[in-house]
């Protein structure tokens, strides 16, 4: 099948790759020169574990190509995906200026050039209930009719950065929403060798697979929400969340996945698809009171380490190292869109400390960002090789993501190069016991803390 990818971020980058790895010729579009002219050279503009490979085969196979002319990909291409920016707006609400803005060129193109034929535009972007009918209207302003020469069908993604890779060849679900059979019957056919082993394609309506997708990122920000209020609790009564896991994951009405406590969610999805449907709910009348919640909760749970490093190294952070663990909004990537760990520095450097930070993937995102948002405050940020020169002559460390090599690392050397050994744990990687055995004052989240002097 001929497809044409728009927009070649983390969802069209990925997805592009993998439709042409399943043998289908596509084309991608950004309008970014400089991405383009890096993905044309055969280089990967994203970190994702497993991209490569698929990445470099799909070029030199002729498979896979990139530019920055829409109707260079729109004109062979039986279907379009719109992977574009769906950021928040001022008001929370999803911006749809990307999505409409190139459904308007695209409706322009085909009606200029009748020749090129039916074609599926696809809402892959993240877009509230009711984008589906405005991209139809986008389009058909040019004169064009839906069901004749396009359908528009909804068919959000569902990947997690991370392991973008699998999730897009071994997706657990498809959601296509689409009232066209025609449309739907192309969809199944592209997706089929996706879901070999029995995965379903789930066909409804746009309305329900739009809604679809933001009830499961909420859900799924609700869950680590309530984990983490337990977790809060946990540390004022004295329990350990993580025994509280283990004791409720194992009900099958809640399963284990998604339980893990820390200071708070982040990346390019949770937070935003969040706020757009708590806006949507209110654009209907309708107060959805558990999604502010875990929006509040969870803007709070980034810096509840922030106290207690206070506590231990007082109000005034100036002349004090501290290390940071992590800069990624989660491992194996190198995203760091409302990334905890920011959040952390933003207020360590308020109050005057000198921040030294290591990442293995994420430093070069993160500088983009401090420089979009300069830090303010008396302190610094730098940057470390490694792990271990993080925390050399450091006050105190902490975890920010769970990146796998910092669950067992050589912690009598990180004491021994500490100039205090201080650690707060905000992804809970270590065992509060053995922390406290190799004389570390330690503190995690929902978990019981030890002081080195006790
Ligand atoms: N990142 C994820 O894990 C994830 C998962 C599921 C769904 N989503 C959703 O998918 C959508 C895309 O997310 P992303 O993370 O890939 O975004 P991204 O910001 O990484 O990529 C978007 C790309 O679109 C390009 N672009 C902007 N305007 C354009 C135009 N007019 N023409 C061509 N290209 C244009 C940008 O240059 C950029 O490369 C969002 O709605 C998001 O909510 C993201």
């Amino acid at each position: 099948m001929n497809i044409a990818v728009v927009g070649t971020g983390y969802v069209g980058l990925v997805g592009g790759t993998c439709f042409a790895e399943m043998g289908n010729q596509v084309t991608c579009v950004d309008i970014d020169e400089a991405k383009v002219a890096k993905l044309q050279s055969g280089t990967v503009t994203i970190y994702e574990p497993g991209l490569e490979v698929y990445f470099e085969r799909g070029i030199r196979e002729n498979r896979l190509h990139f530019t920055t002319e829409l109707a260079e990909a729109l004109e062979p291409a039986e279907v379009v995906f719109l992977a574009l920016p769906t950021p928040p707006a001022e008001d929370g609400s999803a911006d749809l200026q990307y999505v409409l803005g190139v459904a308007d060129h695209i409706g322009r193109l085909l009606s200029e050039n009748p020749d090129w034929g039916y074609k599926v535009l696809v809402d892959k972007s993240t877009v509230p209930v009711g984008t589906a009918r405005r991209v139809i209207d986008a389009v058909e302003k040019h004169g064009l009719k839906a069901g004749e020469h396009f359908d528009v069908v909804s068919n959000p993604e569902f990947l997690r950065e991370g392991v973008a890779v699998d999730d897009f060849m071994k997706p657990e679900r498809v959601v296509i929403g689409t009232d066209s059979e025609r449309a739907g019957d192309i969809m199944t056919r592209l997706y089929e060798p996706f879901v070999r082993s029995g995965n379903p394609i789930i066909l409804m309506d746009e309305e329900s697979a739009e809604m679809t997708k933001y009830a499961a990122n909420s859900l799924l920000a609700t869950k680590i929400t309530f984990m983490n209020e337990i977790a809060n609790l946990c540390d004022l009564v004295g329990a350990d969340v993580d025994k509280v896991r283990r004791g409720i994951g194992t009900d099958s009405r809640i399963g284990p996945k998604f339980l893990y406590a820390g200071i708070g969610f982040g990346g390019s999805c949770f937070p935003k698809d969040v706020q757009a449907l708590h806006r949507t709910a209110r654009e209907k009348g309708y107060d959805f009171k558990i999604l502010q919640s875990v929006l509040e909760v969870n803007d709070e749970q980034k810096t509840v380490l922030i106290p207690r490093v206070v506590e231990a190294l007082g109000e005034d952070l100036s002349g004090k190292r501290i290390a940071v663990w992590g800069l990624a909004f989660k491992p194996h990537t190198d995203d760091v869109r409302e990334a905890p760990s920011h959040e952390v520095i933003r207020a360590l450097a308020a109050r005057g400390a000198e921040v030294v930070a290591f990442d293995p993937e994420a430093v070069e995102t993160t500088q983009d960002a401090f420089e979009r948002q300069p830090l303010e405050g008396p302190g610094s940020l730098s940057y470390a090789a490694s792990a271990y020169e993080a925390a050399d002559g450091a006050d105190a460390l902490i975890v920010a993501t769970e990146w796998p090599e910092f669950r067992r690392p050589d912690l009598e050397r990180v004491r021994d190069n500490m100039r205090q050994p201080i650690v707060f744990d905000g992804r809970n990687v270590f065992d509060s016991k053995h922390m406290a055995g190799l004389g570390f004052t330690y503190s995690s989240i929902g978990r019981p803390s030890f002081s080195a002097e006790a």
